[in-house]
């Protein structure tokens, strides 16, 4: 049946592209939320509405979600970077988790349903594979933001899902948001790229992350925490390597570097790989190998 479907942060990234395939493959009303950027919303139509939010004001949150009035919200407006989250602690705390609490306890107290961009950043980065059963362990400011934005969700008893999701490339609204814009875009003009060999990522194809998001807005009880990624687990470097080999640009331009090599601004896990058993069998699909998903996207 078609529902009211509110996303935050839907200027981004992500939530643009869930904006995107929401609105052209289902019958949903979807009321699309913008922070600074409004003019990179996808243009509104009968069936998709523009708002206005400020995550930093509750007042703004709470007027956003009385005037949307959804049955589910779709929440992906953070900040999501971690070097601007470990210098502005007291920030990345305000936006990433008590607004996210604040919507978790409308959700509840409402019965709404929620699904909540967290990260796979949650966990600690000293094996691989990480199942949801395994203990959150955040090392980074923006790690322990979104972690302590799940613990809220899950106190608040709303129906909800908070997303585990790795390292996502594809098209991004800005055009140079996402890993494979920024890296092809620097190969491209012949700029020379550094990238860590000791750090690991089952990268994620845009495209199957809306498929994921939007299955699971089907699902009547939602899976309390989900991983969402990749089958491929390769480092950074490797991931340039593979991105410069799908647009035939030269991959000698990338070298090698290690975390120790470099002074972070915040800590930064070295695996992150994760397994998806649990999203694959709940959501019924799989995910795009990355060699495929490349090619696709160097063709565009
Ligand atoms: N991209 C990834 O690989 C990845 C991986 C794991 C998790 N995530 C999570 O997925 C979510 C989306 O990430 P993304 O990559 O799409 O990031 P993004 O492109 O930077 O988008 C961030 C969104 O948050 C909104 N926002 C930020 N501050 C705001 C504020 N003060 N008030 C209102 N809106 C605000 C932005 O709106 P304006 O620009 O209009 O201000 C934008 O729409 C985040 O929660 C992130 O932590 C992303």
């Amino acid at each position: 049946m078609p529902s009211r479907i509110l996303i935050t942060g839907a200027s981004g990234f992500l939530g643009g592209a869930v904006v995107r395939t929401l609105a052209t493959t289902t019958a949903h009303t979807i009321i699309a939320a913008a922070g600074a950027n409004a003019d990179r919303l996808p243009p509104s139509s009968p069936n998709l509405h523009h708002a206005e939010l400020q995550l930093d004001n509750p007042t703004s949150i709470d007027a956003l979600l009385a005037q949307s009035d959804p049955a589910v919200v779709i929440h992906a407006a953070a900040d999501p970077f971690l070097n601007s989250c470990q210098q502005n602690p007291d920030r990345a705390r305000l936006l990433n988790t008590d607004a996210t609490a604040r919507i978790a306890y409308f959700c509840a107290e409402n019965n709404r349903r929620l699904i909540f961009f967290s990260t796979d950043q949650v966990y600690a980065g000293d094996r691989s594979w990480w199942k949801e059963s395994d203990p959150a362990q955040p090392i980074n400011t923006y790690a322990e933001t979104k972690h302590n934005a799940e613990l809220a969700i899950a106190d608040s008893g709303a129906n909800a899902a908070s997303l585990r999701i790795a390292l996502t490339y594809g098209p991004s609204p800005s055009g140079d948001r996402s890993p494979t814009e920024q890296i092809a875009g620097q190969l491209r003009a012949g700029q020379h790229l550094k990238r860590f060999a000791d750090e690991f990522r089952t990268p994620l194809y845009v495209e199957d992350f809306c498929q994921a998001v939007a299955r699971l807005i089907e699902i009547e009880a939602l899976p309390p925490i989900l991983n969402l990624a990749g089958p491929d687990r390769l480092s950074r470097a490797d991931f340039a390597r593979a991105i410069a080999r799908a647009h035939g640009f030269d991959e000698s331009l990338i070298t090698e570097e290690l975390h120790n090599d470099v002074e972070l601004i915040a800590p930064r896990p070295k695996d992150l790989s994760l397994n998806t058993s649990l999203a694959q069998s709940t959501l019924n699909m799989t995910f795009t190998p990355l060699a495929r998903a490349l090619s696709t996207l160097a063709q565009h």
